[in-house]
């Protein structure tokens, strides 16, 4: 799949002022600070279309992204959003702005009509996080289909990444009968793109038969 056009188009405090369901829907979330913008961008292959920033929080409306993409053999080209989610899990955020979050959250997973599917981004260098595998089981509750994306895998050897993936799928199977489908990432080797996108232009594609 090769992104045609990539841009930003509007940020949403809420559900209701997201813009039109009109098409197919991808969303990225994930602790604050585990690289949401910097793999968006890498997907769009835009250095500076979503924002990245070393101080966690910076994402806090829901962000999308006009994507128009084409792939090998098939002519028509292919409109869908991409969104940028903030994150959860932010330690210096007050108890009201955490329950805003999850109120608007937890309307947009559980209403946007036209979401495909949601990118749970996990950071490769840590052990099974209590709030990851919450958030996992939470999605598995409100029925949202989700893939798992684990990222800065340049930050630690194969070894331990691939160590690290068995233990969080080994704490999934404590609650689901099987393992999501997953992709490794690491924004500064550039890798882990075509894979998501070839998912992404799969599920596309499923949607439509
Ligand atoms: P919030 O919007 O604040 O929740 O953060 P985010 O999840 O969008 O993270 P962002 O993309 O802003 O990245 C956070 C920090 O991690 C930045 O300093 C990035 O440069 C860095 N980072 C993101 N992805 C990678 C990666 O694959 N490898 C390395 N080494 N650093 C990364
Ligand atoms: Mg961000």
């Amino acid at each position: 799949m090769q992104i045609k056009k990539a841009e930003y188009l509007i940020s949403s405090p809420s559900l209701g002022q997201c813009p039109t369901a009109d098409r197919p829907e991808f969303a990225f979330i994930g602790r604050s600070n585990v690289g949401k913008s910097s793999l968006i961008n890498l997907l769009c292959n835009r250095e500076k279309l979503a924002k990245t920033s070393a101080t966690p929080g910076k994402t806090q409306l829901i962000n999308h992204f006009e994507i128009v993409s084409a792939s090998a053999g098939n002519a028509k080209e292919k409109k869908w959003y991409l969104v940028d989610l903030p994150g959860y899990g932010f330690a210096k955020v007050s108890q009201n702005q955490r329950k805003s979050w999850t109120k608007m959250i937890e309307e947009y997973l559980r209403k946007r009509e036209n979401l495909v599917n949601v990118f749970v981004l996990i950071d490769s260098r840590l052990p099974p996080q209590k709030i990851d595998i919450q958030f996992i089981n939470q999605l598995g509750e409100w029925e949202v289909p989700f893939s798992l994306v684990f990222t800065k895998s340049d930050k630690n050897t194969q070894k331990d990444t691939a160590k690290n993936i068995k233990y969080f799928m080994f704490e999934l199977l404590k609650t689901w009968e099987s393992a999501p489908p997953y992709f490794v990432t690491s924004t500064v080797k550039k890798t882990g793109r075509k894979e998501i996108l070839a998912h992404i232009e799969e599920l596309i594609e499923t949607m439509g038969k």
